[in-house]
This record gives structure tokens, sequence and C-alpha cells, in this order.
């Protein structure tokens, strides 16, 4: 009887436990009172004590950011329960993002401040980790979070990187949460997103919320479904011209990170080599990796390739650089997402949220492709994130390797630690080129656009090999400080000198 009884009570207490913490977790997950208590409380902290919840070694920069935060200014994205959520960041790993968390980094809610939403990513942002039902000496000794006491006890913790801490003693590297997690409820096979945007809780305001990016993943490089029409080689051997080449890459990684402006650019940069430099249209190839071609220019979609890895756009660079006699002035452009080394990355396409070799472009394989280019020059013009992380390893080996490089000229729009976006380098870039009554050199361009760019949030760099013959010349190989009249009649196709052919000819 006495055991029956208890057992009865034990049941009682289950059940009546299991509906308040179901009941709890319906109410939380849309409940805006308790979002709005969780992000007031972590905004208050992180004002008074901006490297609040961090482990000593980390790094804590932007210490201005919340000193006297303006909400509207900043992006909210919130996910909670019914079940527990996972949190991955882009690495090529999944990693521990706070102490005494498992490496499957499992949360009853998560959420993320972007203080900068117009910047491209990658970029500083703040992610939060929610866990239920920890008292407060708990949070506070052990898990250096924030205890707040919603209708259970809640420890807020602050998400940091640890693993990259090594690196940048050594290297340049921001060791920073720098990209919107990919959030999904743990053992979700299809991994549905669970994170979303929002502009209002009670009396917070957020910045508004944007329409998100896609990419139509049944369109890649190599399957003929899509109206991609093969990605045509570039001639290995020419003996009658050599033409002036582009090749425009934009990245996308995900929803969250890809950016119609990309696309934009893409168009506006073609426009000018096309219509300005007179490079012909045949010679200048897209390779999109986020996407939809709509905003390209009309001319432009024809050669025009959707791409989910780096593959064909490498190949299409180095092949260009491996021709003979062909190319006599290159100029790549790169925008996108990046990461903190400089390396672009392309559509995340299996949805994982980790990145891999195939969805990376890093410096290191870029300088690979255009080592030893044959072209006459080389100009390289990033605008991303980190791209100066690209301009300082260039440097390097220009050091090193001298004779590797000696035709190249290489500009991007950020110092190494700076994030792209809030400037318009391009469309500045565009301009400068544009402008005037004389021809300007590309170096003369540059000079310019820092000049405009001046207290904006990102630097531009320049590096140029100290052996090129160049200084001068315009984006199109044309001589600088020459009336605009004049450079209408430049061709950007030179005749091959007999005296240039070689001996014996490669196999056509
Ligand atoms: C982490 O996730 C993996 C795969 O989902 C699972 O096998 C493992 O048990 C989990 N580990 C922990 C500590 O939850
Ligand atoms: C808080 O939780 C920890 C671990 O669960 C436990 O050891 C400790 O006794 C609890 N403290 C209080 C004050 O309840
Ligand atoms: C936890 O930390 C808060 C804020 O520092 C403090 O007010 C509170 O007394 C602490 N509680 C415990 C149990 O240590
Ligand atoms: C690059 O060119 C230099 C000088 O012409 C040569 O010594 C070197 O072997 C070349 N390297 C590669 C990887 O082609
Ligand atoms: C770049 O942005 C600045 C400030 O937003 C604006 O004044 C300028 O006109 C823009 N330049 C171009 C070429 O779009
Ligand atoms: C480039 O022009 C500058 C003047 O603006 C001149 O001093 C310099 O010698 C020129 N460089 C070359 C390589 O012609
Ligand atoms: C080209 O013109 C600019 C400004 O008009 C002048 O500063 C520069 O020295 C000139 N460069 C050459 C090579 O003449």
């Amino acid at each position: 009887m006495d055991f029956i009884f208890r057992l009865l009570c034990a049941l009682t207490v289950s059940v009546s436990l299991q509906s308040t913490v179901s009941a709890a977790s319906r109410r939380t997950e849309d409940s805006s009172n308790v979002w709005e208590k969780r992000i007031r409380t972590s905004l208050n902290l992180l004002q008074r004590r901006p490297c609040w919840g961090l482990s000593e070694q980390a790094e804590c920069h932007d210490r201005a950011i919340f000193s006297n935060p303006d909400t509207q200014k900043m992006r909210l994205y919130t996910a909670a329960g019914p079940k527990k959520v996972r949190v991955v960041l882009p690495d090529r790993k999944q990693r521990r993002l706070a102490h005494h968390s498992s490496r499957n980094n499992s949360y009853d809610a998560v959420f993320v401040i972007d203080p900068f939403p117009e910047a491209s990513f990658g970029h500083l942002v703040f992610l939060f980790l929610v866990s239920y039902d920890v008292n407060e000496t708990t949070c506070n000794k052990t898990l250096n979070g924030a205890y707040i006491f919603t209708d259970r006890s809640e420890c807020i913790r602050r998400a940091e990187k640890f693993h990259c801490r090594n690196r940048v003693t050594t290297r340049q590297v921001k060791c920073e949460i720098n990209f919107i997690p990919m959030v999904y409820y743990k053992d979700d096979s299809v991994k549905a997103r669970r994170l979303r945007c929002r502009q209002k809780l009670i009396n917070l305001r957020f910045a508004t919320c944007p329409a998100l990016e896609n990419f139509p993943t049944r369109c890649s490089d190599n399957k003929p479904r899509c109206d991609n029409r093969g990605i045509s080689k570039p001639d290995r051997y020419c003996s009658h011209k050599r033409c002036n080449h582009a090749v425009l890459v934009s990245g996308g990684w995900n929803s969250f990170a890809s950016r119609q402006r990309y696309r934009r650019r893409l168009h506006n940069v073609w426009a000018l080599l096309h219509s300005t430099m007179r490079y012909r249209k045949q010679f200048i190839r897209t390779f999109l990796g986020q996407g939809q071609k709509r905003e390209l220019a009309k001319d432009q979609i024809e050669k025009t390739y959707v791409v989910d890895r780096t593959t064909k756009v490498r190949q299409y660079i180095s092949n260009l650089c491996r021709s003979i006699l062909c190319v006599e002035t290159l100029t790549l452009y790169l925008t996108g997402p990046a990461n903190s080394d400089g390396a672009l990355m392309f559509w995340d396409r299996d949805q994982v949220g980790i990145t891999d070799e195939s969805k990376l472009y890093t410096p290191k394989q870029l300088l690979d492709d255009i080592r030893n280019c044959s072209a006459r020059r080389v100009f390289l013009i990033a605008d991303y994130s980190y791209s100066g992380a690209m301009i300082n390893r260039l440097r390097n080996r220009i050091s090193r390797h001298p004779d590797q490089f000696r035709n190249i000229m290489a500009i991007s729009s950020t110092d190494w630690g700076e994030y792209a976006g809030r400037n318009n380098f391009t469309d500045v870039f565009i301009e400068k080129n544009k402008e005037g009554p004389v021809t300007k050199s590309v170096i003369q361009v540059f000079k310019d656009v820092k000049r405009d760019l001046r207290g904006s949030l990102s630097t531009p760099q320049i590096v140029t090999a100290p052996s090129s013959s160049f200084i001068n010349i315009t984006l199109d190989g044309y001589e600088s400080n020459k009336s605009r009249e004049a450079a209408k009649d430049f061709h950007p196709c030179k005749l091959i000198p007999r005296t240039d052919l070689p001996s014996s000819l490669p196999e056509k």
C-alpha cells in the first residue's frame, strides 16, 4: 500500500514536472517578455563591463560598441526550444563555444546581436548561449555567465572562439565570432534553420530584418541542367593577338551572409571593364558563388557561371595564367563573404555550416594560381572583409619570390583586421577610374579612393612588385595622363609581333 502510494506520488510529480517544463518551453519559444529580459540583462552588462563573460585570455576589442548602445542600429536573431538547439560556426570543424560545453554545443536558447548589419561578413557579432535550470552559484562561478530568473533559472553565457588563439600570436588573424551561426534542433536530421531575425520585442527595437538571399541548389557548375552552357576554357596558345582578360568572382556562404550588393558590384565592374576600358565581352568571365544572375548586366550573363565550389574558378584563372601569349592585362575582381584568414567563402551547399577546401578560395590558393602568370600584368582587386590579409600574404611572397610575382599589383578594400561593406569601395573605385579629363593609372585611382574613404571603417591597401614596369598604367594597360578622347581608340588586343613567337610551337 505504502509502496503504491509512493509510486503514485512519484508519477504525479513527474507528470506535473513534465507538463510545467513543456508549458514553459512553449511559452519561452515565442515570449517577447523573456527575450526582452535576456537581452536587456546582456546589454546592461556589456555596457558596464565590455569584456563581460569572456575568459581572461580572450580578445576583447571593440569596447566602444556598447558604451552607448542604439539597438535600432543592431540586428537581433533569436532561437529557442521546444528542443535544445545546436550552434555551428563556419570553421573547418565544429568547435567548443564556451568552457564547460560539449563539442556539440547544444543549448536551450541562443541569440545573436549584430552591431554592424550593413557590413559584409565576416564581421564581429555577439553570440549568447542560454541554458535553463542552472542555479545562480553554478552560473556565476562555474560558467562565468549571467543568471536571470524568468519563470525558471537561466544562465546566459557569451560565446567565444578558443581554438584560434595560438594562431593569433604568430599570425595576423582576428579571433572573434564573425558569422551568424547555423542553429538547428538537436537530432533534426534535415537541420531546419531555427534562428530568426526579430525587429521588435516589448520595448526594445532593433534594425529592420533583411530579405534573405537564396541559392538555387540545382544550379551548379557541373550540372548541365543549369543554363550554364559549360565553361569554355581559355585558349592555351595564341599566335595572333594578345588581349585583356578579366575574371570577376563573388562568394556567397549562406542566406545571412549573401548580399545583393555583390551582384550589383559584379555588374558595375563588368560595365567599367567593358564600356570604359573596352575589354571584350567574351574575355570577361563572371563566377557567381551565390545564385541568381538577374542583377547582372544583360550582356554579362552569357559568360557568367553559377558555381558552388571554387574548383572551376581556380581552373579558369590558372589556365589563363598558363596560356602562352594570350593575355595582355589580366584583371581579377573578388567580392563576397570571407573569413578572417582572407579566404573568400562559397555557398555552403551541403548546409552543414562548416567550411571545407571546396568552399574556400584562400589567399594561398589565389597566389598559387597567379604566380608566374604569363599575362603581361595582373591587377587584383579585392573588396571583402579582411582582404588586407591577402595583401599581406602577397607582400610576403613578393619579398621571398620576387621573380614569381613581378607583374602584379593588388588592391584591397580593407586592412587585414577590418570589415568591408560599410564603405562603398567598389563604387568609388569605379567612379575614380572614369573621373577627370585624362586617363588615370591604377595607382592614382587607388590614391584617390583612399583619400575619399578616409574616416570610414576600413583602409584600402596596395602592394606592387618592386620590379613592376606598369606603375603608371591604367586598368586596361593604356598610358595614364592621356586624353580620354584619345584613349577611345585604344585596343584591348595587340597583334603579337612575329619575333615574340617561339621557334617551336606547342601543340594546339
Ligand atoms: C554529439 O553528437 C553526436 C552526433 O550527433 C553524438 O553521437 C554524441 O553522443 C553527442 N555528444 C554529446 C556529448 O552530446
Ligand atoms: C547548484 O547546482 C550545483 C550543480 O548542480 C550543486 O552542486 C549546488 O549544490 C547547487 N547550489 C545551490 C545553492 O543549490
Ligand atoms: C551572482 O552574480 C551577481 C552579479 O555579479 C551577484 O549580484 C549575485 O549576488 C551573485 N550570486 C551568487 C549566488 O554568487
Ligand atoms: C616561376 O618562374 C621562375 C623564374 O622564371 C622559375 O624559376 C620557377 O621555377 C617558376 N615556378 C613555377 C612554379 O613555375
Ligand atoms: C559612397 O558613399 C558616400 C557616403 O555614403 C557617398 O557620399 C558617395 O556618393 C558614394 N560614392 C559612390 C561612388 O557611390
Ligand atoms: C610614374 O609617374 C610618376 C609621376 O607621377 C613618376 O615620378 C614616375 O617616375 C613614373 N613611374 C614610371 C615607372 O614611369
Ligand atoms: C599625371 O597627372 C597627375 C595629375 O594630373 C600628376 O600628378 C602626375 O605627375 C602625372 N604623371 C605623369 C607620369 O605624368
